[in-house]
């Protein structure tokens, strides 16, 4: 059974304070005053010296290819709060116990730099909240905290901007940069006469993950509400990760099947555009934890795989389908003039209800995550 246990590098260390070290050719152990005891392997310890890097901390100045491949360490002491260690390569260092407190080296930090998603379905609908953007234009911590939501979360609501065109790409300003695509940087979801896009009608929306067929896939989306005097065109978004464990839990095979057979997603767009990705329904990485959900029955091509496959194929696919578009997975909502949703397009499914009479148009727009999680470690940090 997998844990949904994500780790990330702590910003709290515990104690930094060491009691002990002892060392041989092979590897030295440091023992912190909390009782904690590490081991770190001579050649780990080489290729991070701290005067390896410029400026410390700074861009490593070496590759390993150009450090001896029989590495020893030839004494290792406790000096200064650190410890002094000299290598069979004549090099010596001092490491600060904080920089070895960071890495216990225990595989736990192990590719996570975000901590672990909090899980949500239907329950969540009591605690929807839409922040004020004046607010979070004019406090650090207000920001900090809504785009922690929106990390942890995967999707956060603000209310109060102008119910203006062009205002969209303006919010993406408060952690990074608009990811511009063949639909510029921004693009217009408002009825249309002879539409290209279901989106351009008055048409139901089963949840879906925007652009499947782009690669890498816009990590995130924002949708911003200028006019809505329609009835219905209620939004809804579901948490793509807590569906997809819902999925492995409640049949492994159909997680497995969806998880390990690629799609093919397309858009094609009369000479401008021929789009293409081909990848699992479900994304996971190395550790089995899931990373991606890409869902769009509108752009998905016919289903290139093994014809004796299908059959299973497809149950899965639907039980997908159903877990997705079930009412419990799901917060509602409706968008009025200045508000604004925005979530993570790897993870959070979005759709919206039939709407009848009345006048609506949103504008949204596309921009990736790297640029969120480091304005929030920025902000944490200042
Ligand atoms: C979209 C979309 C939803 C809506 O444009 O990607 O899903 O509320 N629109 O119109
Ligand atoms: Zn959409």
């Amino acid at each position: 059974m997998h844990h949904l246990v994500y780790w990330y590098i702590p910003l709290e260390i515990g104690s930094a304070m060491m009691s002990a070290v002892e060392h041989n050719p092979h590897w030295m152990k440091v023992t912190f005053e909390d009782g904690e005891a590490w081991d770190y392997p001579t050649v780990w310890l080489r290729d991070n010296i701290p005067t390896g890097r410029h400026r410390n901390e700074g861009q490593r100045l070496f590759d390993i290819n150009l450090l001896p491949a029989d590495l020893a360490i030839s004494e290792a002491v406790l000096n200064n709060g650190g410890v002094q260690v000299a290598f069979s390569d004549g090099t010596t260092d001092l490491f600060p116990a904080t920089f070895l407190r960071a890495h216990p080296l225990a595989g736990s930090h192990e590719g996570e730099v975000t901590p672990p998603p909090s899980l949500w379905g239907s329950e969540r609908q009591e605690l929807l909240e839409f922040a004020d953007y004046q607010r979070l234009v004019s406090d650090d911590q207000a920001r900090a905290e809504w785009l922690r939501h929106l990390r942890d979360s995967g999707y956060a609501l603000v209310e109060n901007t102008p119910a203006e065109e062009g205002t969209v790409t303006r919010v993406v300003g408060l952690f990074g940069f608009v990811r511009e695509t063949n639909y510029g940087t921004l693009f217009d979801v408002v009825v249309r006469p002879d539409p290209a896009n279901l989106a351009n009608t008055s048409a139901r929306i089963g949840m879906h993950t925007d652009n499947p067929y782009r690669d890498p896939v816009p990590g995130l989306q924002l949708l911003h509400c200028i006019v809505n005097e329609s009835d219905g065109g209620e939004s809804q978004l579901c948490d793509g990760f807590a569906v997809a464990e819902r999925l492995r839990q409640e049949d492994e095979n159909a997680f497995r099947l969806l998880s390990t057979h690629p799609v093919r997603f397309r858009y094609l767009d009369d000479g401008n555009s021929d789009l293409q990705c081909y990848r699992p329904l479900i994304e996971t990485n190395s550790r089995g934890h899931v990373t991606g959900v890409r869902y769009n029955s509108r752009s998905a091509s016919a289903f290139d795989m093994e014809a004796s496959l299908l059959p299973d194929y497809y149950r899965a696919y639907r039980k997908l389908s159903e877990l997705l578009n079930a009412p419990e997975s799901r917060i509602e909502f409706r968008l009025g003039p200045g508000q604004l949703m925005i979530f993570d397009n790897q993870r959070v499914l979005h759709g919206r209800s039939e709407y009848k009479i009345g006048h609506r148009h949103l504008q949204g727009c596309y921009a990736d995550k790297d640029a969120l999680h480091s304005t929030i470690r920025v902000l944490e940090s200042a």
